[in-house]
């Protein structure tokens, strides 16, 4: 948190609007896991009369201004969907052109990742994409696996159901008898990792699209009608502040509740 507000004060003037927020922000309340579906990027491009993946190359900015602002707020976890199980059914082109601007990020950022203390993971059927991502994607996971801040997930190649029944699989081979929540959250990808407090969706979609379906169960949602490429630092903020003021009861009451003294009273009229 410290290490944010730092950086918005030397950012000078322009930046006082997001220094408010970040000021209104309770340091002790922050979400441990952020998890995201970074949606528009089609549309984006569309309103403009320009080719979808023109939408893609403008999302990689909010990326590395979540990243950074994440990581500089302190979060534990941020997990991006980047490429569903889904996408496949996309043009080739379209997919072609995802690898390639994942490609320029992961280069351009490694130093970034390093500065921030960043530890980047990927989470998802990482077997079945092409040879040529896997490389890039393990080369930065190696580089940065010894690095202790946050933790970057992207979920690349990503599907919930694919994940809860690689989960399965992976217990009844190795442990039959102990099938339980427990045992199935530590064989998810997101092994070890809290689950997420606040799931983000931008440009308006009331779904959660097959994205970390487990782990999201208690998840506060934000959904915003803001397109991916136009999501700033400024909208995070407002985010994590609009998670704040929600009442998360877990399924319980506020502890304020107990309503045992006329219980009977209603009961018996
Ligand atoms: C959804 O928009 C976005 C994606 C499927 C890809 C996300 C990719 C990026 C943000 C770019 C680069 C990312 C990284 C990590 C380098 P959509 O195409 O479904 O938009 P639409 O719903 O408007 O068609």
């Amino acid at each position: 948190m410290k290490a944010l507000l730092d950086a918005l004060a030397a950012e000078g003037p322009r930046a006082e609007a997001d220094a408010a927020l970040a000021r209104a922000i309770d340091a002790a309340r922050l979400p441990a896991h952020i998890a995201v579906i970074m949606d528009g990027n089609g549309r984006w491009a569309r309103r403009r009369g320009m080719p979808r993946v023109a939408g893609h190359k403008a999302g990689i900015g909010p990326v590395r201004s979540t990243v950074e602002t994440g990581a500089r707020l302190g979060l534990r976890a941020l997990t991006l969907y980047a490429f569903s199980v889904e996408n496949w059914k996309r043009p080739r082109s379209e997919i072609a052109t995802l690898w390639t601007l994942l490609r320029i990020y992961l280069r351009a950022e490694l130093e970034e990742m390093q500065r921030h203390d960043i530890r980047f993971t990927a989470i998802g059927r990482l077997n079945e994409l092409p040879a040529h991502v896997r490389r890039e994607l393990d080369a930065v996971i190696e580089s940065t696996a010894g690095n202790r801040g946050m933790r970057l997930n992207l979920a690349i190649n990503y599907g919930g159901r694919a994940e809860i029944v690689d989960a399965v699989k992976a217990l009844i081979k190795d442990a039959p008898g102990e099938i339980d929540e427990a045992a199935i959250s530590a064989r998810l990808y997101t092994a070890g990792m809290p689950d997420p407090d606040l799931l983000i969706r931008t440009s308006g979609e009331m779904r959660v699209s097959n994205f970390l379906l487990w782990q999201i169960a208690y998840a506060e949602l934000y959904v915003t009608e803001t397109l991916w490429p136009d999501f700033t630092r400024a909208e995070l903020l407002r985010a994590i502040l609009d998670f704040q003021k929600r009442q998360r009861r877990f399924g319980g009451v506020p502890a304020s509740s107990d309503e045992a003294p006329v219980e009977a009273a209603v009961l018996a009229r």
